[in-house]
């Protein structure tokens, strides 16, 4: 017998920056699920074998591979599983450099156990509403890669919100796809250190609830300027740290530099944001296609530039 199960990475707009326990996130967050940046992740049944393993065709380092399979074991005890399998997890993106490769990955491992589970117990334990909140515990994150076209999180767990008609469409300005040094846990740890943390949870609360509202109201300048700020505000946590650290590059400056000069000589232009890494995501409303194809081309030439008009 063997399962699969395939889910995305998503983008927040407004950060997950701070948790406690059982990652329960300190502020509300909001995200675009990015629907062609996925995870597959495959299991077989191991007859007679007594432990989880990897199929030996993985390539994955050992610490991503104990947290891995230390988030199968609690789904397994959750969902009262005893058979063990191998398993196979597969990006069809660049992993670890802020493309929310740790969202897709867990949620897909945690849809793919609720399949397992739901075969070999006869009753179904895929909705959403509740792998989510499994998920979770893997990976914060990951919680919203259950809902589209955008989620919010908040204590109670993740969910769809309905923000506006428009069908927005993704890139990643890709500037550097190396693993990065300071991983997203260890992140979470160390902003709580910053001089700048303090009321750091309300500026996120009162930035979902503008954001929310520009959106509703197709206010795109507005959403713009809202997802700029939030993002620099995470980059200054980073960088007030004690220790300091951050993922800011000077290829990173330079796109961001192209997309406000567009914002000023247009008034207007894709949102924009930045995830725990170098790498730079913008959203263009779908009548903006043309000014996406045309930005990538005469503007981004020189960089890789995923999602929307691949190259
Ligand atoms: O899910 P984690 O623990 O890897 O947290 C990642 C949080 C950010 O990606 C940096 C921001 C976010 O809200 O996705």
């Amino acid at each position: 017998m063997n399962w699969s199960a395939e889910a995305p990475a998503n983008i927040a707009l407004i950060k997950y920056m701070g948790k406690s326990a059982d990652n329960i996130p300190l502020n509300p967050s909001l995200s675009f699920t990015l629907d062609k940046f996925k995870t597959r992740v495959e299991f077989d049944l191991l007859e007679g074998a007594n432990q989880d393993e990897w199929d030996a065709s993985q390539n994955i380092n050992e610490a991503d591979q104990v947290r891995f399979l230390k988030h199968l074991s609690f789904l397994k005890e959750t969902f009262g599983i005893k058979e063990n399998f191998r398993v196979r997890s597969q990006n069809d993106f660049p992993s670890h450099c802020g493309l929310a490769s740790s969202a897709s990955s867990f949620a897909a491992l945690t849809l793919c156990a609720a399949k397992a589970a739901s075969e070999l117990k006869g009753a179904d334990f895929t909705d959403p509403t509740k792998v989510n909140l499994l998920s979770r515990k893997g990976s914060g994150s990951s919680c919203r890669s259950f809902f589209k076209p955008f989620a919010l999180w908040d204590v109670e767990g993740a969910r769809p919100i309905e923000l506006c008609g428009i069908k927005f469409l993704h890139q990643v300005v890709v500037v550097d796809a190396a693993r990065k040094e300071i991983s997203s846990s260890e992140a979470h740890k160390r902003v709580l250190t910053s001089r700048l943390w303090n009321g750091r949870p309300e500026r996120a609360r009162n930035r979902l609830e503008k954001l929310v509202e520009a959106l509703k109201h197709n206010s795109w300048k507005d959403a713009y300027e809202i997802t700029w700020d939030e993002f620099w505000d995470m980059h200054e946590l980073f960088e007030t740290s004690a220790p300091s650290f951050g993922y800011m590059k000077d290829s990173s400056q330079r796109v961001l530099k192209l997309v406000r000069e567009l914002w000023n000589t247009e008034g207007d232009g894709p949102l924009v944001t930045m995830d725990a890494g170098p790498n730079v995501h913008l959203l263009y409303r779908e009548d903006q296609r043309e000014l996406c194809n045309q930005f990538r081309i005469q503007k981004l030439g020189d960089y890789v530039v995923l999602g929307e008009g691949e190259r």
